[in-house]
């Protein structure tokens, strides 16, 4: 008996090697797997009569022989499907079978509301424009009044290029702000000047919820004749409000940083909390925002501008911090992290 079953199988992979068509393939799976007249089934009907100690192993041998072939012919059958020219078998294709749906990829929270600051500063008049990430210590530090003595560069500690590696004769650093590209624009554009600089920039932080080594900014800057401080805070206002869509609380506060005079620290209401003090906002209710103030006449000396002649504002605010705000992220750590299950909620 247990012969038997082996030459069935035999016989059958047999058959299923020198099957041509879907007409044959159909004709051998009736042989095999036919219900009441199929050799598989006359088969077990056999096993039924021999006595009860061989029928469990006989039982297993049929069932192993059974799945062989089973599988043989669903091999054959995807051979089948292409045929030798290349040309699919319209028989074999099995409209039953659950294709894999399409699934649409979208932006990045953080591309979408750069996408939408790009659009409210060009709606105002202001020119898009973009600058290394590796940058030079000159345009990061030197040329926006922070020479190398100076202790502002410690606030902004970052990672510096080691100069044996380095294919530039000058020092190299990643950038910690897109301000360098303000003296850039200086330089390429002349005054006056309108212009938004989005960007990556990096910092050595170690990191927590509100804190990354790598995040965003958006540098603005703005040169006219007879700029003032009042169209800074006007055009800060525009963009706010075109952001959130809703009434912020933002303060003032002097600040300083070495390429304007006066600066200041623009602060909003932290959203997360409603000011009430959380992780993100450190507990003061206050998220801070912007750097910004009056260009200093050295920067615009270094960007080929005659500061008797010409002013503007500049202000440098954190993207990242944006949307964390706008999305109500309580960890900056996400935002880089990939994590679909995140992502996919944007
Ligand atoms: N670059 C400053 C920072 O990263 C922000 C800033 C930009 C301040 C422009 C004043 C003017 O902190």
């Amino acid at each position: 008996m247990g012969l038997d079953i082996k030459k069935l199988k035999e016989q059958a992979l047999k058959e299923i090697e020198g099957i041509k068509n879907s007409q044959e393939w159909q004709d051998v799976r009736n042989k095999y797997f036919s219900r009441k007249s199929g050799e598989l089934a006359k088969l077990i009907k056999d096993i039924k009569n021999v006595s009860d100690d061989l029928k469990p192993q006989l039982g297993a041998l049929a069932n192993q022989v059974k799945n062989d072939i089973s599988s043989a012919l669903e091999k054959k059958q995807n051979e089948l499907a292409v045929s030798k020219q290349g040309k699919i078998d319209k028989d074999f294709i099995d409209v039953t079978l659950e294709v894999e749906k399409y699934k649409l990829g979208h932006l990045h929270p953080m591309t979408q509301v750069q996408n939408e600051l790009e659009d409210i500063f060009q709606s105002l008049g202001f020119m898009i424009l973009d600058g290394p990430e590796l940058e030079s210590d000159y345009y990061n530090f030197e040329a926006l009044n922070i020479p190398e003595w100076h202790p502002a560069r410690d606030t902004q500690d970052t990672f510096f290029i080691d100069p044996a590696t380095s294919t530039s004769k000058e020092p190299q650093v990643m950038r910690t702000h897109t301000s360098p590209v303000q003296v850039r624009a200086m330089q390429k554009h002349g005054a006056p000047l309108r212009c938004v600089v989005p960007g990556r920039v990096f910092r050595n932080e170690a990191t927590d919820a509100s804190h990354d080594h790598t995040f965003y900014q958006l540098e603005g800057l703005m040169i006219d004749k007879d700029i003032a401080i009042t169209h800074l805070v006007s055009v800060m206002k525009e963009m706010l409000s075109a952001i959130f869509k809703k009434e912020v609380n933002v303060r003032l506060r002097p600040g300083y940083f070495p390429f304007v005079e006066p600066g200041f620290e623009l602060d909003f209401g932290c959203l997360i909390c409603n000011g009430k003090g959380c992780s993100v906002c450190k507990n003061t209710g206050w998220i801070e925002f912007v750097g910004s103030g009056m260009v200093h006449p050295n920067v615009l000396k270094y960007g080929g501008i005659d500061p008797e002649k010409w002013t503007g504002f500049a202000f440098g605010l954190g993207t990242t911090r944006l949307v964390m705000m706008k999305y109500g992220i309580d960890d900056i750590r996400l935002l880089q992290s990939g994590d679909m299950r995140f992502l996919n909620q944007f």
